[in-house]
């Protein structure tokens, strides 16, 4: 008898204790997802794009099921995101000089573009933002309509290589230029230091390879790492690896410095790294 009652007793503590981990999640989870509802103003749907496995993988695409759940793709996959944007917002907006514009190539869905505008309150500026995908334009569109000064704010659905860039006190390019193919790299940064004006800045965040092997592996063992830790699957990582084999093209950091001293940018620095990811600042005097 006391035999079955410990028994009894045992599974009922088990039972308990999963209905209490399985409630904080939960908790936790729809915590996450309200505070980015609040203060982002977008719904995150969980990115599960790679979860099941696929007979063939797909080159990456900015397509309507990545836009779909992009917010959380960033969050989940871009160590320091959130640090990264919220300080190119405010050097976007201290650099910024009056009847120019800001250029956000590779806008997405406009999280860093929405932060920019917030800087500027009531103050008047331009941003004209870029970007080749129709789901992701059509999605920071819509964000816009929630804004008072989305007047001051002009998307374009096209592509970065063909854009005219003019009168520009900041350029920012985030997680973009490599996406873009190599032999193009070097045409669009001296594209972008000859629409900036004098003291004008671009700031640039890459995903970035390194030369020397050892130090390359270190980084995509903490990489990979922290993708596990945020969730992703071994499947999802290795399938969503598969897809951008061919159309995420990181650089070294060197070869960034050298194109961009060679386009003639007087100043340039790292100002955040983490592993394989760089936030690069480069000033035109
Ligand atoms: C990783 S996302 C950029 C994230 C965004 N800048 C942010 O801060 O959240 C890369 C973006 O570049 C866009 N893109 C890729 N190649 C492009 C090209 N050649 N011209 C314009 N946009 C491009 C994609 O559609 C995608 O939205």
């Amino acid at each position: 008898m006391k035999r079955i009652l410990t028994r009894i007793f045992h599974d009922f503590n088990r039972f308990m204790k999963i209905r209490v981990k399985a409630f904080l999640h939960f908790f936790t989870e729809y915590y996450k997802g309200f505070k980015i509802i609040f203060f982002k103003g977008v719904k995150m749907e969980k990115d599960k794009v790679f979860a099941n496995k696929k007979l063939k993988v797909k080159p990456f695409e900015f397509n309507k099921d990545v836009a779909d759940v992009f917010d959380d793709m960033l969050n989940r996959s871009v160590p320091l995101y959130d640090e990264s944007i919220k300080r190119q917002s405010q050097l976007a907006f201290n650099y910024y000089q009056t009847g120019t514009h800001i250029y956000d190539l590779g806008c997405s869905h406009g999280n860093l573009g929405i932060l920019i505008a917030n800087q500027f309150k009531t103050k008047s500026f331009s941003m004209i933002g870029v970007d080749s995908s129709k789901p992701m334009i059509e999605k920071y569109s819509n964000r816009l309509e929630r804004y008072d000064n989305s007047s001051q704010v002009d998307l374009i659905c096209g592509y970065l290589e063909d854009v005219k860039i003019e009168n520009a006190s900041v350029v920012l390019i985030n997680l973009t230029l490599q996406f873009i193919q190599c032999e193009k790299r070097d045409g669009l940064i001296e594209k972008i230091y000859k629409g900036l004006n004098p003291n004008g800045i671009l700031l640039l965040t890459e995903k970035i390879v390194h030369e020397e092997m050892e130090i390359d592996e270190i980084q995509r063992n903490y990489y990979k790492a922290f993708k596990l830790e945020n969730g992703y699957s071994e499947l999802e990582i290795s399938q969503k690896r598969d897809a951008l084999e061919k159309v995420l093209i990181p650089d070294t950091i060197e070869t960034h410095r050298n194109r961009i001293s060679k386009a003639g940018f007087a100043t340039f620095d790292i100002w955040l790294k983490w592993f394989n990811f760089a936030s690069m600042i480069a000033l035109k005097k």
